[in-house]
């Protein structure tokens, strides 16, 4: 997705593990996760480990409306070592290899902006502000390729009615950490530090839209995006900022790390929608990744990824084409 020369746009191929107990590692999730011994027994079989064993984080099954998709999670192998996170490097396997260096305790987030009190939370605070939630989502990158992730989480929601905003808040901004000494390709001038992101305030409420802090059943290895990022599974991956320490409510469309470096290819929007293309490619089809390399048929790309059943209201009446 590099604006510069198609440099993110190689794809790389990831390795095709089938992992072997998928039904099982899902069936576990849908079950809704006894306990931290379950979830130990769901990472384990869960293809390829990280290098180090993560600390169990269980989840109770969602029951928000859409937040279990029925397809097939991808192994957590790929959802490990094929990652866009350019604070550690613009290649794939960049930050597998260099996020060790992040330290995601401890930490803190700052609420601010139009809020009736500013607050900081540290993250266990934050950890607790409401029950932990095991979420099946799809996520489609803009580069063309796809992943199903089992998070582990609970919807950003449960913090804004904790931040009690004020009338003038429209718009939320995520920003994300930028400290050099953790972050190696902070030295790469690719965009502009720290990595910003935002949502209209609805879209921020809306209960598919998560804080994530843990993956098939343990906290995030740090190449997804440790200690705490957001997920929203009916925008491109980029809407999903890693690593957030503040959280800040606006009164007018806050900045976006992308839409700054290439205003023409990303907009604040940023909805999946196969009929709106990138001007240098195609948003038709996807590749899911794990699904047989270069050569297996891609897949149709659905409007919001499919969610349209859940959010396609927040967008009722508007230009899609305009609003990207
Ligand atoms: N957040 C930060 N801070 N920095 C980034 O480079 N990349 C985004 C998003 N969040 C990114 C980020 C992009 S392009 C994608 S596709 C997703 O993170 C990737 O998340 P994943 O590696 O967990 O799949």
């Amino acid at each position: 997705m590099l604006p510069l020369k198609d440099r993110g746009f190689n794809h790389r191929n990831a390795s095709e593990i089938t992992p072997r107990h998928w039904f099982e590692d899902r069936r576990a999730l849908l079950m809704g996760l006894a306990g931290a011994a379950a979830v130990g027994g769901l990472a384990a079989r869960a293809g390829a480990q990280p290098a180090a064993r993560l600390a169990a984080l269980p989840g109770v099954r969602s029951s928000v409306p859409g937040a279990l998709t029925m397809d097939k999670p991808t192994s957590l192998s790929d959802i490990t070592h094929y990652n866009n996170f350019y604070e550690f490097g613009t290649d794939k396997s960049d930050p597998a290899q260099n996020a060790g260096s992040l330290k995601p305790r401890p930490w803190a987030v700052a609420i601010e902006g139009e809020v009736r009190k500013p607050f900081t939370l540290d993250l266990d605070a934050l950890m607790k502000l409401a029950p932990m939630e095991d979420r099946i989502y799809r996520h489609r990158c803009v580069e063309g390729w796809s992943m199903v992730i089992p998070w582990v989480g609970f919807s950003l929601a449960e913090l804004i009615k904790r931040a009690e905003p004020t009338g003038n808040a429209k718009y939320v901004q995520f920003v994300t950490l930028a400290d050099p000494k953790q972050m190696p390709g902070l030295s790469s001038p690719v965009l502009d530090w720290p990595y910003v992101e935002g949502l209209r305030m609805d879209e921020a409420m809306h209960p598919l839209a998560m804080l994530a802090f843990g993956v098939y059943g343990e906290v995030l290895p740090n190449q997804n995006g440790a200690p705490v990022r957001m997920v929203l599974p009916w925008k491109y991956g980029f809407k999903s900022a890693k690593t957030i320490v503040r959280i800040r409510f606006v009164a007018t469309q806050p900045k976006t790390s992308w839409n700054q470096a290439a205003p023409n290819e990303y907009g604040f929007y940023s909805n999946v929608n196969p009929k709106v293309d990138h001007p240098r490619w195609s948003q038709a089809t996807e590749r899911r990744i794990g699904d047989g390399g270069l050569f297996a048929k891609r897949r149709p790309t659905l409007l919001f990824n499919g969610y349209e059943p859940q959010v396609g209201q927040l967008y009722a009446g508007m230009d899609l084409k305009r609003y990207f």
